[in-house]
């Protein structure tokens, strides 16, 4: 997957951590991807915004090199790491070993500070099994955040979670996306889950890239603010959903 990598030095990708253009991408007849163009910084913490169905999990196996575009160029950094909508743990290793599952034994500090850092110190030990939802999103986090990636591709991570937890988790991400800076590909289909972490939306409608928002508020985002009820109207007004008036 050379062809697919960002240098940091070439000149024509200065700054960026992935571009993509002319991206096409069909199963059989069905054309699911088309023409699609995007430049993601590196450091940006991008929101891909769109329905269930939409393509938005074929983007991102694309960009993490598990799936290829049948035309057009896609370029990214070299590591990238990926965190599902389930954890993904393997049930007969403990914790700290599914932290650094593939990396050198030498990673096991690196991985106990990854756990300290998603507030699981001392969970090294314990077996998946024993950890609720949110605990178990908290080691897949550790385990791509042990990897130093330059680029996050995040699918649907909180979607499988309890309301609570979901915000709590979002809390968690945008504080440790703040201080790692990695270029983060935040799938969803939740426009307030985009809205509040994202510094540009894009919305992904029937194969293409509908809308391109920067979101220019300061952290953390209130939800009430007119300038969030005003980025709400507009993602959903191009999802095709009209917001009730009240
Ligand atoms: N490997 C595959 N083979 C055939 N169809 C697929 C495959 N992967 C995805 N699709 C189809 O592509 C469309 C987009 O899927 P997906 O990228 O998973 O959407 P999203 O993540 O937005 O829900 C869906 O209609 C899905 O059924
Ligand atoms: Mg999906």
């Amino acid at each position: 997957m050379t062809e697919m990598t960002i240098d940091k030095e070439d000149a024509a990708t200065d700054g960026l951590a992935v571009r993509i253009s002319g991206l096409r991408k069909a199963f059989g007849a069905k054309t699911v991807l088309s023409g699609i163009d995007l430049e993601i910084r590196r450091g940006e913490f991008f929101a891909l915004l769109g329905p269930s169905g939409t393509g938005k999990t074929t983007l991102l196996r694309i960009l993490a090199g598990l799936e290829l575009p049948d035309a057009g160029t896609v370029l990214a950094a070299r590591r990238r790491t990926t965190v599902y909508q389930e954890p993904r743990l393997i049930p007969a290793r403990r914790v700290l070993a599914n932290v650094i599952l593939g990396l050198p034994a030498a990673a096991r500090e690196a991985g106990r500070r990854a756990l300290a850092e998603v507030g699981l110190e001392g969970y090294g030990r314990a077996w998946p099994a024993t950890l609720s939802g949110g605990e178990a999103q908290r080691v897949a986090l550790a385990r791509a955040l042990v990897r130093d990636p330059e680029v996050l591709l995040l699918d649907e991570p909180f979607a499988a979670l309890d309301a609570l937890t979901r915000l709590q988790m979002q809390e968690l991400v945008a504080e440790l996306c703040a201080r790692h800076r990695p270029a983060v590909v935040l799938v969803t289909h939740d426009v307030d889950e985009a809205v509040r972490l994202a510094d540009r939306v894009v919305v992904l409608r029937e194969g293409t890239l509908a809308v391109d928002q920067t979101i220019d508020l300061p952290h953390p985002r209130d939800r009430n603010s007119a300038p969030f009820v005003d980025y709400r109207r507009l993602f959903l007004s191009h999802l095709g959903v009209v917001p009730a008036s009240h």
